[in-house]
């Protein structure tokens, strides 16, 4: 057992507090206000190496692992949690095809989402009627001469409106007759037929974009399947392991930054004649706080761990990210809840930024899987695999 980071993982993590600090949380407010899209912010992610964290050197990613990443995603996230979401989406997008694209679909797209050219990718895999059950999705790919015709309708997509990198999931036919889902990567901006509805009025995270996407009658080639027929809810459920340790490490972000603000306030406050952090009812509070997010973060960085030992030796972490993003989001909740509690009537205001933080935790619990389907992961591997 080793607690230690190594060099590199300190020098991204030191790397992405510090870009958090001085250009994201000074227009953190701002940005849940107007809900303006960060493009500035992620083009300079980009060029310090936080959108491919994980991605090898050749496509311009930062080759620094899974561990390193998780430290990046909850450093973005302290300071703004729209910015957070929208990196962890690209960098899981980029994953995917580093993953199971073709040497051709990974030197078209990945070097676009790591230098930041494609502003983002987008995951879409949900729709109206198939959130929680992927398998029951609607759209559908028709083989057609030459390629594929995409028809049908995605919900929630993150960066919808801007990303320059599509993964989209559809139903499709199999040589036996039966249907399966399969992915496709493709850029928008190349095919038409491609529609975005009006951005969702979110309660948080606001700055980051989320739209419905209606593909009608588009024609992609040959070239846009992503890893084989068929293969498509596995190479979804496959993203997701991943993408839960990022979503589990933004909210951690998120509990820290709460508990960070609480800490300060409690020795400025002054109530009965002395700050409210000499009572023991609120010292109590910090101290549950404090120590829930340290579980939450040896959870993360357990999974994370994980999954960079499954890339080198193969194997399974979905229990274990689950378990973290499971554990993380809820910790993160009660964390900016009981913040907000510690600063009173002023914590309810737009004052004071833990009122954001609330609102922009409480869908870590929801996407990625909600926390409901994150037990059902647990579950069922426990009953396949044993504690
Ligand atoms: N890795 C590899 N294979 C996997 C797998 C994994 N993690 N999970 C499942 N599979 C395989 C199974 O082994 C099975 O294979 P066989 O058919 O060969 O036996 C196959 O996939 C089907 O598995 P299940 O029977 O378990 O599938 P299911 O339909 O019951 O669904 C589920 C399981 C876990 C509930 C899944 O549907 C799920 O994760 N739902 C939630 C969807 C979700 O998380 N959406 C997030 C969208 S992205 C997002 O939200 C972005 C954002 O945050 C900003
Ligand atoms: P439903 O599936 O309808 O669930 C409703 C309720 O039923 C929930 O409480 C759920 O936990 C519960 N439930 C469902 N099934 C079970 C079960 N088997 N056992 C117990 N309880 C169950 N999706 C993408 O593909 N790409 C994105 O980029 C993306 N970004 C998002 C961004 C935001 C801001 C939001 C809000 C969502 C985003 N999503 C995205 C979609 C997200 O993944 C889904 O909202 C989520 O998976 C839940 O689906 P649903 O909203 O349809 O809820």
């Amino acid at each position: 057992m080793n607690f230690e980071l190594n060099e590199t993982q300190k020098l991204v993590r030191d790397t992405a507090r510090r870009f958090a600090d001085t250009e994201l949380r000074p227009h953190a407010a701002e940005r849940d206000r107007t809900e303006e899209f960060p493009a500035d912010a992620l083009k300079k992610m980009a060029e310090l190496g936080l959108m491919g964290v994980n991605i090898a050197a050749d496509y311009g990613g930062s080759e620094a692992g899974v561990v390193a990443y998780s430290l990046a995603i909850t450093e973005i996230a302290r300071a703004d949690a729209a910015v957070a979401v929208t990196m962890a989406v690209t960098n899981m997008v980029g994953e995917v095809i580093e993953k199971f694209g073709s040497a051709a679909q990974k030197e078209q797209f990945i070097p676009r989402l790591t230098s930041g050219a494609a502003q983002a990718g987008a995951f879409c895999l949900s729709e109206a009627g198939a959130g929680s059950d992927p398998a029951g999705m609607r759209t559908r790919a028709t083989r057609v001469d030459g390629g594929w015709v995409l028809n049908g309708s995605k919900a929630w997509i993150t960066s919808g409106e801007f990303a320059g990198a599509y993964i989209v999931w559809a139903r499709t036919e199999m040589p036996e007759g039966d249907e399966k889902l399969s992915a496709f990567l493709l850029d928008p901006a190349a095919h038409d037929g491609i529609t975005c509805g009006k951005p969702e009025e979110k309660m948080g995270q606001r700055g980051s974009n989320t739209v419905s996407i209606t593909f009608e009658d588009v024609r992609i080639g040959e070239d846009a399947l992503l890893g084989n027929l068929g293969d498509g809810f596995k190479i979804a459920m496959v993203a997701l392991d991943g993408g839960r340790i990022g979503i589990g490490s933004l909210a951690l972000g998120l509990g820290t930054e709460a508990l960070s603000l609480a800490i300060d306030y409690s020795k400025e406050r002054e109530q009965f004649g002395q700050a409210i952090g000499r009572f023991q009812g609120i010292q109590f509070k910090l101290a549950d706080m404090a120590t829930e997010l340290d579980a939450a973060r040896l959870l993360c960085l357990r999974a994370a761990w994980m999954k960079n030992e499954a890339a080198k030796k193969g194997g399974r972490f979905s229990r274990q990210a689950s378990m973290a993003k499971l554990f993380s989001t809820e910790a993160a909740w009660r964390a900016c809840d009981e913040s907000l509690q510690v600063f009173g009537g002023y914590g309810y205001t737009k004052e004071y930024a833990v009122e954001r933080l609330l609102r922009d935790v409480r869908v870590t619990r929801i996407y990625e899987g909600t926390n409901e389907i994150q037990r059902v992961v647990i579950a069922r591997d426990l009953s396949r695999n044993g504690l």
